[in-house]
């Protein structure tokens, strides 16, 4: 989508009991920051200011941006003045009961906004990686032994697969990288729903009573384009989800 276009777009209102994920692809990503202005807080705008890259700049303006249209469709124009911070780093919105999260990679901003759960997005773009055997000793040995028995043309896909579940989940609960990654697993196979596996019992505190509960979650991979992976989490069974991609 081009920057211009955003402000005309409609954005789609988050129903009761699903999640809704709505992507961006950003065209011309230099012009996004510009067009972002209408959407985001000064504060934002300030935030963004300070990166050395503009790419990176749009994406973190674009991701704003989108987290407060879809809020205001859901409820209303007046809902959304600034975001805070938890103390892990979670962007939240005052006052809403909703949670949402945000997630850019390349030209990709996702945002799923939940009314009824913890829910957590990841998009990664799969560039070459050359090195996935080794980054695989991150993860769960179950992971790691899944992954390193693929044959050499498939670990690649696979780990990403892993990774975006993974981070999913870590940003659903909100605790950031003070989950260990070792505390629990995804499957890795291409299923693409139902991919939580197992949590023990190390989890950091506060987390171990959601993450014990694997069939307690939604959990989907997203069919975006062929150079990216994206999976969303929600902490709660049965949930609809219902994509969106802007382009
Ligand atoms: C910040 C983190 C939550 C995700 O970061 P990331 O994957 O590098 O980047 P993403 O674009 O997907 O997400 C960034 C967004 O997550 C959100 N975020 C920040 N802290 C968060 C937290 N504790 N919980 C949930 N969301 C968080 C913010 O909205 C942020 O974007 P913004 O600052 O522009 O608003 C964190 O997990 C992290 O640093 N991960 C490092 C990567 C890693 O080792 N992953 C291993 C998986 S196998």
């Amino acid at each position: 989508m081009l920057a211009q276009h955003f402000c005309n777009w409609r954005a789609p209102s988050a129903p009761e009991k699903s999640i809704l994920c709505v992507g961006l692809e950003l065209e011309n990503i230099a012009e996004w920051p510009c067009q972002c202005a209408l959407h985001t807080s000064p504060q934002e705008q300030q935030e963004a200011g300070r990166y050395l890259h503009i790419e990176d700049a749009a994406r973190h303006l674009a991701g704003r941006a989108l987290a407060r249209r879809l809020l205001r469709a859901a409820f209303g124009q007046d809902c959304v003045a600034e975001f805070a911070r938890s103390p892990y780093g979670k962007p939240f919105c005052p006052g809403v009961s909703a949670d949402f999260s945000i997630s850019h990679s390349g030209s990709m901003v996702w945002v799923a906004l939940c009314r009824c759960a913890s829910v957590g997005i990841d998009v990664e773009s799969m560039r070459p990686l050359p090195d996935a055997a080794e980054l695989t000793s991150q993860l769960h040995p179950q992971e790691q032994k899944d992954l390193l028995s693929l044959p050499q043309a498939e670990l690649q896909t696979a780990f990403y697969r892993c990774w975006t579940r993974k981070e999913a989940i870590i940003k659903a609960v909100g605790m950031g990288l003070s989950i260990p990654l070792q505390s629990f697993s995804v499957n890795t196979g291409p299923q693409d729903s139902g991919w939580i596996a197992s949590f023990t019992a190390n989890a950091a505190q506060g987390t171990a009573t959601m993450l014990e509960d694997g069939g307690q979650w939604t959990s989907l991979d997203i069919r975006t384009t062929e150079d990216y992976q994206c999976s969303v989490a929600a902490h709660s069974p049965c949930l609809d989800v219902v994509v969106c991609l802007a382009r």
